[in-house]
């Protein structure tokens, strides 16, 4: 993934609105950045290490004028280190190019092209170099493209110039690029925050389609180069939820929006899952697939629907369930969870069920991504955009919406009767107030403090708190790169807790009373080692204070909304962790808010 952005306008604007808009695609990827400007003289390409405000002062310092068209990329690295030689816009011979996706058989395409002298190492100079070798034949734009793309195989989304011509042109094969409209001027972008501040009309590109953007208008055609008509979107998002809104980071915005966010999500599918999945009921055994996060929100889901619906359910890493030849049975239906919907192991494991002719459920934050597109069912969280690449809000309404779907499962399979279907419903409000009391409650701040000075943590539960304390450990790695094991309690001992040392901070989890004698245990065993023990619990008393040395309490919710509360204050003690050790918390290193490569 990477951030792709293209200008072509009557204005001479394009540095300001390529700049802003790769601002606003930052959370794609922001090792490095770049950008190709057509001008008279032919197309001037400034590159940058780091974030995009680096490129800003680039362009400052070179005192570099805008045109009327000009392309733009911020990248996270795939082929090729993070530097400014791997940065796009790549150009070979007449041909400028941004590039999201990869280009698997680029070897044999170097060869095809008997050693092209490339600069870089990446695969999205070859395809640069192909285009070129098709246009020196043909001097044929169009032509050069489409033959191009046939014989690329991977993804791609491509943003692309031809020197002394005036036309943007665009096509993309299983990586996002929408279209968008305004007076005088049309963009590419591959997300649609990036045009927000201009225009909120935008058209989905089709896969294989090639687009030709002039400023005054945008013209689709399939590989024969006959027409093709489209549909304008319009997006409903205002530029106003891209912004931080006073809090110091996004991240620390989008918990504080949970409460709201997470209310919308139950309340919007409590009553109609058994609508929008027909015949529920018929399913023998559900999977999940979905990496990072939304996997850990597949655990919490697993074992909701276990113990309350009693089917059975298996979580994969959706990575290694398209590579590992899964028993899938007609009666199987799979759930796919991602934020973005474009994750690409996530949609593989999808093509994969759907080639099997399984039912697959997209749960999905992303209105219209790749995901919504290929699930036979959708059912969309309502976290509105997360800017932050450590996911908060989405993962919490994910869970929420899984909350919904097991209580709906449990219901139509005589495990829970109306009455109770209802009466956990009549708890929405109540829990909202409670997850509004829970971000601002500040019992996180002193163990924060604490872990901030170590380099390990460990995480212990049971039950469904060991799924919870998987998705507690990651965004403390995530975003304070500090190593953090997550392990079911009555595990530790069995060969894990050779690790503990004096001070090592533990965070045990323990939210079901019926397995709380059984935590304690684990917990006076890492004790009896030296570790510092910081307890989230929704039973504290003084007796319990004695053994533990810091204690988070929460209130007791239904088991369907308890692991939503607890996530809350764990993500908080992340956030105020990555705070005092100074980290980058929107963009921590290294990463990516959604991952379109295998
Ligand atoms: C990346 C992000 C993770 C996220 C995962 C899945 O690795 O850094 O935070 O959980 O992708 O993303 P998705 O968009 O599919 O939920």
């Amino acid at each position: 993934m990477c951030g792709i952005v293209g200008y072509v306008s009557h204005r001479q604007d394009s540095n300001s609105f390529l700049i802003n808009g790769l601002k606003h695609l930052e959370y794609r990827g922001y090792d490095s950045s770049g950008i190709a400007i057509l001008q008279k003289e032919g197309i001037a390409v400034y590159k940058s290490r780091g974030k995009v405000s680096q490129l800003e002062q680039l362009l400052k310092n070179h005192q570099v004028s805008s045109s009327s068209i000009a392309i733009a990329h911020t990248r996270w690295a795939t082929h090729g280190i993070p530097s400014q030689t791997n940065a796009h816009p790549h150009r070979f011979g007449n041909v400028t190019l941004v590039h999201n996706g990869i280009i698997e058989n680029y070897l044999e395409l170097i060869k095809f092209l008997d050693h092209p002298k490339l600069n870089s190492e990446t695969d999205s100079e070859v395809a640069a170099a192909l285009i070129n070798h098709f246009y020196q034949q043909t001097h044929q734009p169009e032509q050069a493209i489409l033959q191009a793309i046939k014989m690329i195989q991977g993804s791609f989304a491509f943003g692309i110039l031809f020197e002394h011509n005036p036309k943007l042109y665009a096509i993309r094969r299983s990586s996002p690029l929408i279209l968008a409209i305004n007076q005088g001027e049309n963009y590419i972008a591959s997300d649609i925050p990036a045009i927000l501040d201009y225009t909120k009309d935008y058209i989905i590109l089709p896969e294989d389609t090639l687009a030709i953007l002039t400023a005054d208008q945008i013209n689709l055609f399939d590989q024969n180069l006959n027409p093709v008509t489209y549909q304008v979107e319009h997006s409903t998002l205002s530029k106003e939820t891209m912004q931080k809104d006073g809090y110091e980071h996004f991240m620390l915005k989008e918990i504080h929006e949970e409460p709201t966010v997470v209310k919308n999500t139950l309340l919007h599918h409590y009553h109609s899952i058994l609508e929008n999945i027909p015949n529920l009921q018929t399913y023998q055994r559900i999977i999940i697939v979905a990496c990072g996060s939304a996997m850990y929100a597949g655990m919490i889901a697993k074992s909701l629907i276990e113990t309350t619906a009693r089917i059975p359910v298996i979580v994969d890493v959706a990575s290694e369930f398209r590579y590992k030849n899964p028993i899938l049975f007609p009666t199987d239906l799979l759930i796919a969870i991602s934020q973005s919907g474009e994750t690409a192991d996530t949609l593989a494991a999808v093509e994969l069920a759907n080639q099997h002719n399984i039912t697959t459920v997209g749960i999905v934050n992303v209105v219209g991504s790749s995901l919504s597109r290929i699930c036979t069912h959708v059912l969309y969280t309502l976290a509105g955009p997360e800017i932050s690449v450590a996911t908060t809000k989405a993962y919490t309404c994910q869970v929420a919406l899984l909350s919904a779907f097991a209580l709906n499962l449990a219901k139509i399979h005589h495990q829970i009767d109306e009455e109770m279907f209802q009466a956990i419903y009549n708890q929405i409000d109540t829990f909202e107030k409670h997850m509004q009391m829970m971000v601002q409650d500040t019992q996180y701040i002193k163990p924060a403090k604490l872990i901030s000075r170590h380099q390990n943590v460990f995480f212990i539960g049971r039950g469904i708190d060991d799924a919870l304390t998987k998705e507690a450990s990651l965004k403390l790695k995530e975003i304070s790169y500090i190593h953090a094991e997550a392990y079911p309690a009555g595990e530790l001992k069995h060969g894990t807790i050779s690790l503990i040392e004096k001070d090592t901070p533990v965070i045990a989890i323990s939210t079901n009373p019926a397995l709380f004698e059984k935590t304690l245990s684990n917990i006076k065993e890492v004790k009896a080692r030296g570790a510092t023990v910081i307890l989230l619990s929704t039973t504290i008393n003084d007796k319990l204070k004695e053994v533990v040395d810091y204690t988070i309490e929460i209130t007791k919710e239904s088991i369907f909304f308890q692991p939503i509360l607890s996530i809350i204050p764990l993500q908080l003690l992340a956030y105020q962790v990555a705070n005092l050790r100074g980290c980058e918390i929107d963009q921590p290193r290294n990463l990516a808010k959604s991952v379109t490569v295998e």
